[in-house]
């Protein structure tokens, strides 16, 4: 298949989602081309072909973007501030953009909650000054945050973490990367906010019960104090209003359960996959 937008160039090609956007796109016959820091590390599949970038060097993103009509765009940074240079470069080569934003933007704030949710509003709003044709993907939480537990579970299978009723319809990173070729590859997506969830809510609890499931041994919840944990997240994130964010978001999802979106289906006609097909298919990075 010869895409309407020719060449798709994606960003964020060696993450959770660009790595199976990449592997989508070219299992739909496309034109791929992946922007990496570091080709010889970037482990992609033959058939992409792969350039050195750098989002933070604006200087770079020009010969990466040669020939492009479309861009996936992750954006790995805690605020918006190299956006206006990443965007100028992306437009004038291509026409159309799909952006990995945030179920947690709220349209009716102009201040976000978060400093994640702000940014990623942010470069929504610059995006949409952009001229771009554009669709934001909007995910809740991936269900690879829960990789943060597998060295416990691999360890003793004893998960310490807080707010265990903490309730979430995490997304399986193939249905966020299904949404985005489609809106890569297709037309009738320009101007589309896609909130995308998984099918159902499980609770933290619940997801560790799940991974002991798909990797045959049963796993225990240890309740800690959320004081513990953000010592334990700013040692390993190190971005305090970051940590912050993080904790208040699962503190919220004990009372308000995330929302599950029928979108992944409406818009690749199969249904949003479940945490449990996720943890099998994830199994080897527990055991
Ligand atoms: N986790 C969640 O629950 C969740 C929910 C909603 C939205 N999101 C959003 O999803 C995004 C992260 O997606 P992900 O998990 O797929 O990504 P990821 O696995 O964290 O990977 C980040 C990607 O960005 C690339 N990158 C980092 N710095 C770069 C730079 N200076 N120039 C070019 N590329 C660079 C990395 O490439 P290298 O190989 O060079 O490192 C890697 O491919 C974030 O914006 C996050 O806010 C996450």
């Amino acid at each position: 298949m010869k895409t309407v937008q020719g060449l798709i160039l994606v960003i964020g090609a060696t993450g959770n989602v660009g790595r199976q956007v990449v592997s989508q796109l070219l299992g739909a016959g496309a034109d791929v081309r992946a922007l990496v820091r570091n080709p010889e590390a970037a482990g992609l599949p033959d058939g992409v072909g792969v350039v050195r970038g750098d989002l933070s060097e604006p200087g770079t993103l020009g010969p990466c973007l040669d020939g492009v009509g479309a861009v996936f765009l992750v954006w790995p940074f805690l605020t918006a501030e190299a956006a206006p240079a990443v965007l100028d470069a992306v437009r004038k080569h291509a026409r159309r953009i799909v952006y990995l934003s945030s179920a947690g933007v709220r349209d009716d704030l102009e201040q976000q909650s978060d400093p994640i949710n702000q940014f990623h509003a942010d470069i929504e709003r610059l995006i949409e000054q952009s001229g771009l044709e554009w669709t934001f993907l909007r995910p809740s939480g991936f269900a690879t945050n829960t990789l943060m537990w597998a060295p416990r579970i691999r360890a003793d299978g004893v998960v310490r973490w807080p707010y265990g009723a903490a309730a979430r319809s995490l997304v399986h990173e193939q249905d966020i990367a299904a949404v985005a070729v489609r809106a890569l590859t297709g037309d009738g997506h320009g101007g589309a906010k896609y909130l995308l969830t998984g099918p159902q809510t499980l609770t933290q609890v619940e997801q560790v019960h799940t991974i002991g499931e798909a990797i045959g041994r049963p796993l225990r919840w240890e309740e800690i104090s959320p004081e513990a944990a953000r010592q334990q997240l700013l040692t390993a994130w190190g971005d305090l209003s970051f940590v912050d964010g993080a904790l208040d978001a699962w503190a919220r999802f004990v009372t308000e359960p995330e929302l599950v979106a029928p979108t992944v289906e409406d818009v690749t006609g199969a249904p949003a996959r479940t945490f449990r097909e996720w943890a099998t298919d994830h199994a080897g990075d527990f055991r």
